[in-house]
């Protein structure tokens, strides 16, 4: 087998790239509690957790990774302050504007996973923008979850498998864990090999429930502003020191 110095530059850890986990996810958590602990206010650790999504997707990209799955808004998180939902919108902007200027230079295809319907009109543009600049790419993928929520994902596919049966294009006794994969928002997208944690926290919080199925999941500490590329190559080197039994023996 045969093994790297980390791209990160950082000699602490040497990632296999020839064992990469094809499909990482992550749920970018700690935003609020980095800006606590600096007393700034929560709003400041969004807007750096927004900088960090973009040098990791970036060395995801560059590290051979093919998709990187994110979790930037949930469906629960309608139930923060107005301002800090705001903040959390105009962020979004920033970075899909910055996007369609950039995405093509780097060949970096965007997707986003959840209900978009409920964004700003100007938001669900600027969406639509990225992904007709994606489908001209054919390079690294993000998935941003955005208004996103495993059990809300896996009741819209249940609903639209029962309005086939309902007008008789399928048997119920035809679905399969195939076809009702593809109905979700992650359609197409291979399963997450790896979900990493930031935050601190240990629980999964409505994230890609039907798809960690057999996941391997790592959760450290660190908070999202704080994360770097050696963080993700730790989180890659244990992942690779994992056996996937996918429950054989
Ligand atoms: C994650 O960080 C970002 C979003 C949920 C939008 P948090 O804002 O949850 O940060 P903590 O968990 O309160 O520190
Ligand atoms: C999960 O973090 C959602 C995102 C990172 C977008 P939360 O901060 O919302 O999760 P809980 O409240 O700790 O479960
Ligand atoms: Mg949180």
């Amino acid at each position: 087998m045969a093994f790297f110095k980390s791209k990160s530059g950082n000699t602490a850890g040497l990632v296999d790239l020839d064992h990469l986990p094809r499909h990482i996810a992550i749920i970018m958590d700690g935003n609020g509690r980095w800006a606590k602990k600096r007393g700034l206010p929560r709003t400041a650790g969004h807007k750096v957790g927004a900088e960090v999504f973009r040098t990791i997707a970036t060395y995801c990209k560059d590290l051979g990774v093919d998709y990187l799955t994110v979790y930037a808004f949930s469906t629960e998180n309608w139930k923060r302050p107005q301002d800090e939902v705001n903040t959390i919108m105009t962020l979004l902007k920033k970075y899909l504007l910055e996007s369609i200027d950039t995405m093509a230079k780097d060949n970096i295809r965007l997707r986003f996973l959840g209900d978009l319907s409920v964004l700003s009109e100007e938001l669900q543009e600027l969406t639509e923008e990225t992904n007709a600049i994606s489908a001209t790419l054919d390079g690294f993928q993000a998935n941003i979850c955005l208004n996103y929520g495993g059990r809300d994902e896996i009741l819209r596919a249940a609903r639209s498998f029962a309005e086939d049966c309902a007008i008789g294009t399928i048997g119920a006794d035809a679905l399969t864990e195939e076809l009702f994969s593809e109905k979700l928002f992650s359609g197409g997208l291979p399963d997450p090999d790896l979900i990493i944690r930031p935050g601190g926290e240990k629980r999964v919080s409505n994230f890609l429930l039907w798809q960690c199925a057999y996941s391997e999941f790592i959760f450290t500490d660190t908070l999202w502003p704080d994360f770097k590329k050696e963080d993700l190559d730790a989180a890659i080197i244990e992942y690779q020191s994992r056996n996937r039994r996918y429950g054989g023996v």
